[in-house]
């Protein structure tokens, strides 16, 4: 299993002005917890200036989302190859707010991880349920669909640039429940069982992110259960001392390669 992976999308946030000291302060933090893998999702208008900011570093950059042609007429849409001319190279897919806000449909998500494996970049697919699917007890089926779905055609080969993000939808943001540490596992338990299912051992190596109001108070019980490869964190790692407090935590706990 690869080292343990923490990053963060920044949605539509931060100014370019407020990216470039974020970016600064993220170069120090790393310096200083050498041993996780991290990245780093800005809006698209960022990624150029980010880039040139983590040339020397081995952050991971990566786009909140891209069309699935290279080009053609897609009024106000970006082209997998110009995000792998920038170097970006994670390709972030089907966040809830894009499934949500955007219609985006697991259908048109498989094209997009085809699109991102094309061009070199890693498809960080994300998965989750809405509180109505949870209610209803449907979370597997419905993970099951995006999983199949979205990841159909991909060769077991490719799976080593393939992540996997699990965000329950109603965990998320400002409104969101944190998930129970134990209820994150058995889902984590759940889609790598999947994965095996699809791609057989590859589909071990897979790396699983959780995602969802990880906070100072929750990234350690959650990132000690099986199968949780990853935090992937929106608000609490948008302001550089909370982001640096749970890399802290996470040291303290000896999350420093995670073991199944
Ligand atoms: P949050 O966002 O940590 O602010 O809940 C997570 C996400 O949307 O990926």
């Amino acid at each position: 299993m690869k080292d343990f992976i923490v990053g963060t999308n920044w949605k539509m946030n931060k100014t370019f002005s407020e990216s470039e000291k974020y970016i600064n302060d993220l170069l120090e933090l790393v310096k200083a917890h050498s041993q996780y893998t991290y990245f780093v999702i800005p809006p698209y208008t960022h990624l150029k200036t980010v880039r040139d900011q983590l040339r020397n570093s081995n952050v991971l950059l990566g786009a909140q989302n891209m069309h699935w042609e290279q080009e053609g007429s897609y009024t106000g849409e970006i082209s997998p190859l110009w995000l792998s001319e920038i170097g970006v190279n994670i390709a972030e897919l089907g966040h809830s707010e894009r499934r949500q806000f955007y219609n985006e449909n697991d259908e048109d998500l498989n094209k997009k991880v085809h699109a991102a494996l094309k061009y070199h970049m890693t498809p960080l697919l994300c998965i989750g349920e809405y509180a109505k699917d949870k209610y209803y007890k449907i979370t597997k089926e419905v993970l099951c669909r995006q999983i199949k779905i979205a990841l159909s055609g991909v060769d077991s080969k490719q799976t080593k640039s393939i992540w996997i993000a699990y965000e329950p939808v109603w965990a998320i943001g400002e409104k969101g429940i944190p998930a129970e540490p134990k209820y994150v596992e058995e889902v984590h338990s759940y889609i790598r069982d999947q994965l095996k299912d699809l791609f057989g051992e590859n589909g071990d190596h897979i790396p699983i992110l959780y995602g969802g109001s990880v906070n100072v108070e929750n990234c350690v019980p959650i990132a000690q259960r099986k199968n949780v490869n990853g935090l992937f964190i929106g608000r609490s790692a948008w302001n550089i001392d909370s982001f640096k407090k749970i890399i802290e935590l996470l040291e303290q706990a000896k999350m420093e390669v995670h073991k199944e």
